[in-house]
């Protein structure tokens, strides 16, 4: 995309945020920085990963001092731009050691302009376009942390909003310094033993359904409640969320959000009861797995799953959850989890990855063995000063590559610019959660909004094209004010419009 094209795109989205930031709840939403049902309790970890807005773990080189100038002078200096990040304490700006040598961290905006300044990072859900520094200069490069859900911006699942960055560190295996295991802290916590089944046979002879679903927000882009109520039609779901709820929660402490916390081990005791986890994404992309796959393996139940359609690569073993989308219809999954639910050596089978040896995963021993952050690991950086670095090391290499060219033009070329990919938020177009596009109802908010925030495709899709085509820029900018409330419609009709102009 061209320099000037990318500064159009990033004034207007600017418009755009501002329109939106006066409009409704998906757009706040948004901007909260986290997925509402976090704030529930029983939908929360047995773990927060160092959440970039979450309280920072240890950097890698602590430092109290900030660089002395002549010491920091010749450093590349990395600039968090979005507020609050920063990983470094006290200051506004520290030295960092990286692998292939020193940068400087900082978070005083006054540098932007400074030919030092080598990179910018942003974080992915508060990314908005309007408070995005233009222009953009040349020797910049623009880095992406974005590892929570993808329906908390949208934007960056399209092209040419992932392709506004050069660097990025996304759940995605794809992307540069890549956190698909942001929410698996190790093997241990996978191993750990279930609770006796005789235990759970007694909670099911006392009332308990075999399924479990525990989720408080309900209106996401999965469209997951759309196949649960189904589902409920056919097998017995016990569901304390707020979506589709038909039980309240054992005691008052844990229905009281205010005293329990994501770690209670109260609560944990009582989900364990349970043989079964229905485990939704609230969006579904490769590599987007979270604390829903994790926690019912944590706690020796089996997953009924949907999410990340790459799953299956990370799994312990290939015989250790169940994915809902292997069965042709929530009718066949329900006679499937009744059949394990009766033969308890059938549901052992799902466990086995427990016992010693039982994880045969290579790819996923590698890659736990293999990254550099830890989660909630106090001995490791966390992935805050992990992409720091790896962003620091790229610019140290960018900065080599571009001395050796200057010093022999004929002999070593300039370097490639380096670009971000949709594969490093790789989202398919949103699909209803149950039946097909054709059978949701015009007026269905659930899901008819998130259709439309795919351009490529959706079934709106022709009709906003042939309106953005029609769009001057004035008009383009009223429109998006008066379709405000629409998130989704508002971002997709102004890539449209970029898509025509460009
Ligand atoms: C699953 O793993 C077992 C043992 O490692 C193997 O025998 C079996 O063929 C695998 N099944 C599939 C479907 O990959
Ligand atoms: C960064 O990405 C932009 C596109 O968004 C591209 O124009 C630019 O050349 C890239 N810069 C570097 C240093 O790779
Ligand atoms: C959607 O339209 C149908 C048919 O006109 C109506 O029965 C239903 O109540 C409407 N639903 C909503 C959420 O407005």
């Amino acid at each position: 995309m061209a320099a000037g094209c990318t500064a159009a795109l990033l004034i207007a989205l600017g418009v755009l945020s501002v329109c939106a930031g006066s409009g409704s709840g998906p757009v706040a939403e948004g901007a909260t920085g986290e997925e509402a049902e976090w704030a529930e309790p029983w939908d929360g970890a047995v773990f927060r990963p160092p959440s970039a807005l979450g309280a920072v773990g240890v950097a890698r080189s602590p430092r109290t001092q900030l660089p002395r100038k002549e010491e920091a002078v010749d450093l590349p200096v990395l600039l968090w731009w979005s507020p609050g990040l920063f990983p470094h304490f006290p200051g506004d700006s520290e030295r960092i050691e990286c692998a292939r040598g020193a940068c400087v961290a900082s978070q005083d905006r006054r540098v932007l302009g400074d030919s030092r300044t080598r990179a910018l990072l942003f974080y992915g859900t508060d990314f908005r376009a309007s408070e995005a520094p233009l222009p953009r200069l040349a020797h910049q490069s623009w880095a992406l942390l974005h590892e929570e859900s993808p329906l908390n911006n949208f934007l960056l699942s399209h092209g040419p909003g992932i392709r506004l960055f050069n660097l990025t560190a996304t759940f995605s295996r794809h992307s540069d310094y890549p956190l698909p295991l942001q929410w698996l802290p190790g093997t241990a916590y996978l191993r750990q033993s279930a609770p006796p089944l005789q235990e759970r046979a007694e909670w099911r002879r006392r009332g308990y359904a075999p399924l479990l679903y525990l989720q408080s927000h309900c209106d996401v882009p999965s469209d997951r409640d759309r196949y649960v109520r189904e589902l409920m039609r056919y097998i017995p779901v016990d569901s304390y969320g707020k979506c589709l709820q038909n039980r309240e929660l054992p005691t008052l402490r844990l229905q009281d959000t205010a005293t329990a916390t994501t770690e209670d081990p109260e609560l944990f005791t009582f989900l364990s009861r349970y043989k079964f986890h229905l485990a939704l994404e609230n969006a579904i992309c490769n590599d987007y797995m979270t604390e829903k796959l994790w926690r019912p393996m944590h706690l020796g139940a089996v997953p009924v799953y949907r999410g990340s359609p790459s799953v299956r690569d990370w799994m312990p073993n290939n015989h250790s959850i169940i994915l809902i989308d292997d069965f042709e219809s929530p009718q066949k999954l329900a006679e499937f989890i009744d059949f394990l639910d009766k033969n308890d050596e059938e549901y052992m089978k799902y466990l086995a990855y427990k016992q010693p040896g039982g994880i045969t995963n290579q790819f996923l021993l590698d890659s736990l063995k293999h990254r550099e952050w830890g989660v909630n690991d106090p001995l490791l950086p966390n992935y805050l000063n992990g992409f720091e670095c790896f962003v620091c090391d790229h610019e140290l290499a960018r900065l080599a590559a571009k001395k050796a060219h200057v010093a022999s033009p004929g002999v070593i070329p300039v370097p490639e610019p380096h670009i971000a990919q949709p594969s490093h938020m790789d989202c398919p177009v949103p699909k209803p959660g149950l039946g097909s596009v054709e059978e949701i109802p015009e007026n269905d908010s659930t899901y008819g909004d998130y259709i439309l925030m795919k351009p490529t495709q959706g079934p709106k899709l022709k009709r906003m094209r042939g309106e953005a085509r029609d769009l001057s820029h004035h008009k383009c900018v009223a429109k998006l004010k008066a379709v405000s409330q629409i998130w989704g419609y508002s971002q997709t009709l102004l890539l449209l419009w970029f898509e025509h102009k460009a």
